[in-house]
C-alpha cells in the first residue's frame, strides 16, 4: 500500500531462550496499515501478538524483515508510536494526574502545559474528580481509563494497544470500548490494537488481522465494513456484524484445529 503509515514486511522474530532453545515467535508477517485506520491483531494466546506490537514500537528487534513507519525504518522507540503497556499498569506511587502527565513531561512539555493537557484528557475519560487519587484508590475500570488517558497524552501518531481491556468485567469493557471509539472517531489516529476477543475486534476495527498459533503467521485479513459511529448495543442485532463475528470465530476455530491436527 503506497500510503501506509505502518508497513510490516516479511517480519520474523526468533527468540533464543535462556537454555539455548530457539523459538520462532513470528514468521514472515506482512501487514500494511493506512493512516487513520483502526487495525486489530487477533489470535490465540502465545501466537506472538505482543511480540509483533513491541517490534512496531521499536522495543524488540526483528530477526529478519523490516518495519517502516511513515516511510522510515524502525530501529528503536519513537514519539510517533508511543509506548506499549500490556495490561496497562500505572505507576502506583504517582497520582492519577501525575500518571497522565508523565509522558508529555518526558517529551519536554512544561509541567503547567502537561497538567492542562492531562486535565482535558481526564475530563474525556470522565475522571476529572479523581485527579489527585492514587491508582490503588480506584476501581479496575477507572484505572484502565487512566491508562487510556495516559496513552493518549503522548499524542503519538500511532496508538499501540496490547489487550487493554483484557482483565475487565464485561460491563466495564463495553463502556471503555465505547469510550475508546468515541475518542478515536473524533481524532482518527492510527490504531494497532491487539486482542484475543473476536467481538471486540469486529466492533472496533476497520480491519482484522487473524494470526495462526505459534509461529505467528497471518492467517487472514478481514475488512470490517460496518458503518460508524458504532455503538455496541446497536451492533448486536446487526446481521452484518453477526456474520463477521461468525466468520472470525470459524477462522479462530480453524487456527486451533490446525495446531492439534496431525
Ligand atoms: N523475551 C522472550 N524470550 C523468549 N521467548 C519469548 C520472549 N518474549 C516472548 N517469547 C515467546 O514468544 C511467544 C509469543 O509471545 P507473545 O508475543 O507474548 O504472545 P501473545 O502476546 O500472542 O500471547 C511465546 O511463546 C513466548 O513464550
Ligand atoms: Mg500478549
Amino acid at each position: 500500500m503506497a500510503n501506509s503509515i505502518i508497513l510490516i514486511e516479511n517480519l520474523t522474530k526468533c527468540f533464543v531462550t535462556t537454555d539455548g532453545r530457539r523459538h520462532l515467535a513470528i514468521d514472515a508477517v506482512n501487514v500494511a496499515v493506512a493512516e487513520g485506520e483502526f487495525v486489530s491483531i487477533l489470535g490465540p494466546s502465545g501466537c506472538g501478538k505482543s511480540t509483533l506490537l513491541y517490534m512496531v514500537g521499536g522495543f524488540v528487534t526483528p530477526s529478519s524483515g523490516q518495519i517502516l513507519v511513515q516511510g522510515k525504518l524502525v530501529t528503536g522507540p519513537g514519539p510517533d508510536r508511543g509506548p506499549v503497556f500490556q495490561e496497562f499498569a500505572l505507576f502506583p506511587w504517582k497520582t492519577v494526574i501525575e500518571n497522565v502527565m508523565y509522558g508529555p513531561v518526558q517529551q519536554g512539555m512544561s509541567r503547567r502545559d502537561a497538567r492542562e493537557h492531562a486535565e482535558r484528557l481526564l475530563d474525556l475519560v470522565q475522571l476529572k474528580k479523581f485527579a489527585d487519587f492514587y491508582p490503588k484508590e480506584l476501581s479496575g475500570g477507572m484505572r484502565q481509563r487512566v491508562a487510556i488517558a495516559r496513552t493518549l497524552a503522548y499524542q503519538p501518531a500511532i496508538l499501540l494497544m496490547d489487550e487493554p481491556f483484557g482483565a475487565l468485567d464485561a460491563h466495564t469493557r463495553t463502556v471503555l470500548q465505547n469510550e475508546l471509539l468515541n475518542i478515536w472517531e473524533r481524532d482518527r489516529k492510527t490504531v494497532l490494537f491487539v486482542t484475543h476477543g473476536v467481538d471486540e475486534a469486529v466492533f472496533l476495527s476497520d480491519r482484522v488481522v487473524v494470526m495462526t498459533r505459534a509461529p505467528g503467521r497471518v492467517k487472514a485479513v478481514i475488512d470490517i465494513d460496518l458503518p460508524r459511529p458504532r455503538r455496541r448495543v446497536d451492533l448486536l442485532m446487526n446481521r452484518q456484524y453477526q456474520e463477521y463475528v461468525i466468520k472470525l470465530e470459524r477462522l479462530i476455530e480453524d487456527v486451533h484445529l490446525e495446531e492439534t491436527g496431525p
